[in-house]
C-alpha cells in the first residue's frame, strides 16, 4: 500500500464472525449437510474439502456467468463440484479431475442424489496430461483449481489458454493459512503458491483478485 494512504478497510475474522457470515448465506440442503457429515468421518483428510462459504459462492459465480462447461482440478468427496455443478446450466457439463477412486465415490453418490450427476464427467488419474488433452480453443467458462499445489502453473497454464474471454478462474489455498507473508516459512508448498501468485499477477490475459475466503481464493477474469 502507498504510504501516505489510510490503510483501506477489512475485517479480521474469529470463529463467532465466521460462524455468523456461514449463517447468513443461502442455507444448504440435506444433501450438502450429508457430504460434509460423511467427509468429517474420514477425519484429517476432511480439512480438504472446501469451506461452506466457498461452496455457495462457486454456485452463484458459475450461474451468474451463465456457465455451460466447467473444469475442476482436485475433486476430493465432491462438495466443489457439486455447487459448481448447480450453478450450471441444466445442459452444462463439468469435467473433474482428480487421482483417488476411493474420495470421489463418496462424491458420485451425492451427485446422484442431487440429480445433477449427468453434468460431472469424472476423469480419474493424474490432472496435467488429462487437461492436455481438452480441446484447444477457448470453449471453457469457468474452472476451479484446488489440487496439489506445485502443479498450479501448469494447471493455470493448461486452462487460461483454454477460457473464453470473460471466463473465470477461481484458485483455492493463495494465502496458505497466512504463510505466503512469513518469510521464515520455506515449505515445498508455501513457496510453489507464492510462485503461482506472483504468475497470476503478472499475467496480462487475466485480471484478477484474490480474496480473503477461507484460505484465500484467486478469483480471475480471461480478458477480451
Ligand atoms: C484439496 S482436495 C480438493 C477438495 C475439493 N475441491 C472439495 O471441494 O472437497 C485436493 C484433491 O486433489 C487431488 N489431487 C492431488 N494431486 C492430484 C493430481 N496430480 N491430479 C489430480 N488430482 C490430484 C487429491 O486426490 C484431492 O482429492
Amino acid at each position: 500500500m502507498p504510504p501516505d494512504l489510510p490503510r483501506p478497510k477489512y475485517t479480521a475474522l474469529d470463529d463467532s464472525l465466521y460462524d455468523y457470515l456461514v449463517g447468513h448465506r443461502s442455507p444448504d440442503d440435506a444433501v450438502v449437510d450429508e457430504l460434509r457429515e460423511e467427509t468429517a468421518r474420514l477425519g484429517g483428510s476432511a480439512v480438504m474439502q472446501i469451506a461452506p462459504d466457498q461452496a455457495t459462492l462457486l454456485r452463484i459465480l458459475v450461474s451468474a456467468i451463465g456457465a455451460r462447461w466447467a473444469v475442476e482440478v482436485g475433486t476430493f468427496t465432491g462438495l466443489s463440484a457439486l455447487a459448481i455443478a448447480r450453478g450450471l446450466r441444466p445442459d452444462g457439463r463439468l469435467f473433474c479431475f482428480d487421482v483417488s477412486e476411493e474420495w470421489t465415490a463418496i462424491g458420485r453418490r451425492h451427485w446422484e442424489r442431487a440429480g445433477i450427476a449427468d453434468r460431472i464427467e469424472l476423469r480419474l488419474g493424474p490432472a496435467a496430461p488429462a487437461l492436455r488433452a481438452l480441446p484447444e480453443e477457448p470453449w471453457l467458462d469457468f474452472a476451479f483449481i484446488d489440487a496439489d499445489k506445485k502443479a498450479y502453473p501448469v494447471y493455470w497454464d493448461e486452462i487460461v489458454r483454454r477460457l473464453r474471454p470473460g471466463g473465470l478462474v477461481a484458485v483455492d489455498n493463495v494465502l496458505w493459512e497466512g504463510e505466503v507473508v512469513q518469510a521464515d516459512k520455506r515449505g515445498e508448498d508455501v513457496e510453489a503458491i507464492r510462485g503461482f501468485n506472483d504468475k497470476v499477477l503478472a499475467d496480462a490475459r487475466v485480471e484478477s483478485v484474490m480474496l480473503a475466503v477461507a484460505d484465500g481464493l484467486t478469483l480471475a477474469r480471461k480478458r477480451a
